[in-house]
């Protein structure tokens, strides 16, 4: 029996024993000096599956977008993001601070973008503004209630930005749950980025771990900066083994995080007040409005709590819910109760 269903993020999760097995016996070396056979045999998986010549094993979801900013760019450039992004709102202002680049931020529809906002963004080819080099896309979208990227948006994005010599950077912390739930190969979704970072410690469930794809000049010139970042780490592949265990086990299984995503959002939309589409949660996170109800997100986070049940205010009446390994079925089904006693 579990003190609390964990509501909160798809962070939250625990190894499981299998993979804490996986873990145990990984064969380890200094990966400073390239020498961790299972960080190397990670790093190599990933890269085939994002059909990248290269990629490197990081700490976090923050330092691959950061490593891939700072690696993409100069400073005084600016990047172009949409505005709900996790790297302009979530990552501590690191982009100014170590890559002193500025952003310029789009308004997307649930943090999606199309190809013409782009264009309206790109500065003129004149010494009185910055200049445009990057474009940060997030698939799926955080803050957009994890939405997946449609293929067609990141294609004419990505053909628009290569047209004007731009790079795309795909913050693809949750490319599986994207993948999955579209049908579409993350190698199919990262064919259209120069960069690619994803997270094995989101819905895959390791403990810690994301990585960057890229050309292998791109990887030697992040793996720079990776040091520069205090990222270079020693025996890692304790934890890539994880990583392995966790791309090898974990991604199908995502289509269940995503089903009961979709039955809570259902029976949360029954609930009078709440404003939620169930339609718009199309993969394991919910975000929904309860202005309507009276009581703030903070107020519904304590009574939750009491209940049991563990959720994150994103907002001061938006709630924001996410499925993830450590949540059953029936653990929908309890916190479903909870929010009908206390929203109802
Ligand atoms: C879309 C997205 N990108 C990047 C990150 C950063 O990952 P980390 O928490 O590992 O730094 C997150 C974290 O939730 C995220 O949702």
């Amino acid at each position: 029996m579990k003190d609390f269903i964990d509501l909160r993020s798809d962070t939250v999760t625990k190894p499981t024993p299998a993979m804490r097995k996986a873990m145990a016996k990984a064969e380890v070396g200094d990966d400073v000096f390239g020498e961790d056979p299972t960080v190397n045999a990670l790093q190599e998986k990933v890269a085939k599956i994002l059909g990248k010549e290269a990629s490197i094993f990081v700490p976090s979801g923050t330092m691959a977008n950061q490593l891939a900013i700072k690696s993409h760019t100069q400073p005084g450039d600016e990047v172009i993001i949409e505005a709900t992004s996790h790297p302009y709102n979530f990552e501590g202002g690191a982009s100014a601070a170590l890559s002193g680049i500025q952003f310029y931020c789009l308004k997307g529809v649930r943090g999606i973008l199309d190809a013409s906002q782009i264009e309206e963004a790109i500065r003129p080819d004149d010494h009185h503004f910055p200049v445009t080099k990057l474009i940060c896309l997030e698939n799926t979208h955080n803050r957009g209630g994890g939405t997946i990227y449609p293929i067609q948006n990141i294609a004419e994005i990505s053909r628009f930005a290569r047209s004007k010599g731009l790079l795309v950077h795909l913050d693809g912390a949750r490319l599986w749950n994207a993948s999955v739930a579209s049908g579409i190969k993350p190698q199919e979704y990262a064919r259209w980025a120069d960069s690619v970072s994803v997270c094995l410690s989101k819905g895959l469930g390791a403990p810690i771990g994301s990585v960057i794809a890229g050309t292998k000049t791109f990887i030697d010139r992040v793996h720079r900066f990776r040091k520069m970042f205090g990222g270079g780490m020693r025996q890692a592949g304790i934890i890539a083994a994880a990583g392995i265990y966790a791309l090898d086990q974990h991604i199908e299984r995502l289509k269940e995080d995503h089903k009961n995503a979709k039955r809570l959002a259902l029976g949360l939309s029954e609930i009078q007040g709440v404003s939620i589409d169930p339609e718009h949660v199309e993969t394991n996170i919910i975000i929904f409005d309860i202005a309507e109800i009276g009581m703030t997100a903070a107020q519904v986070r304590e009574e939750m709590k009491k209940n049991g049940v563990l959720i994150h205010p994103f907002g001061k009446t938006l709630i924001r819910l996410v499925t993830h390994l450590d949540v059953s079925k029936e653990d929908i089904e309890v916190a479903l109760k909870a929010f009908r006693k206390i929203l109802g």
